[in-house]
């Protein structure tokens, strides 16, 4: 039995603790925000936080999050509005919108850490975040418009 806390609510999970994170998610919690892409941690679209930090799903074993929070796009903000969310908004970031969750847990996570990031940091913590549509302009300039903005 695994048990984690995903976007503040306690789940127990009783099947193959190394079951990827992100099956548990979507099929099991019907949390569909958070993205196949490709399945071998190299296209971000997966992202989700653990434990405050930016993961691929598709290759974070369940074990790995027993007992840490799990948050994912549906948790970010109780009210869509955390400052990279409104920002996105803002600034019409998405194209067809498959890779901008994990785009935006991403992003979400540098400012955390970085709340104020020069373009080599965004350059550095987004590199790992494809997008077939190429809206990176446009993520790099609602990363700056969220920065300082972001929730500690
Ligand atoms: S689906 Fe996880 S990184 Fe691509
Ligand atoms: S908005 Fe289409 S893949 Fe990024």
């Amino acid at each position: 039995m695994t048990t984690l806390v995903v976007n503040g609510t306690e789940r127990r999970y009783d099947g193959d603790p190394e079951m990827p994170l992100l099956w548990y998610l979507r099929d099991e919690l019907g949390l569909t925000g958070t993205k196949f892409g490709c399945g071998v941690a190299a296209c971000g679209a997966c992202t989700i936080h653990l434990d405050g930090m930016a993961v691929r799903a598709c290759q974070t074993p369940i074990s790995a999050a027993a007992g840490l929070p799990v948050t994912t796009i549906e948790g970010l903000s109780p009210d869509g509005n955390h400052p990279v969310q409104a920002a996105w908004r803002d600034l019409n970031v998405s194209q067809c919108g498959y890779c901008q969750p994990g785009q935006i847990m991403q992003a979400s996570a540098l400012l955390k850490e970085t709340p104020n990031p020069s373009d080599d940091d965004i350059d550095g913590a987004m590199s790992g975040n494809l997008c077939r549509c190429g809206t990176y302009p446009r993520i790099r300039a609602a990363i700056k418009q969220a920065a300082g903005g972001a929730r500690p």
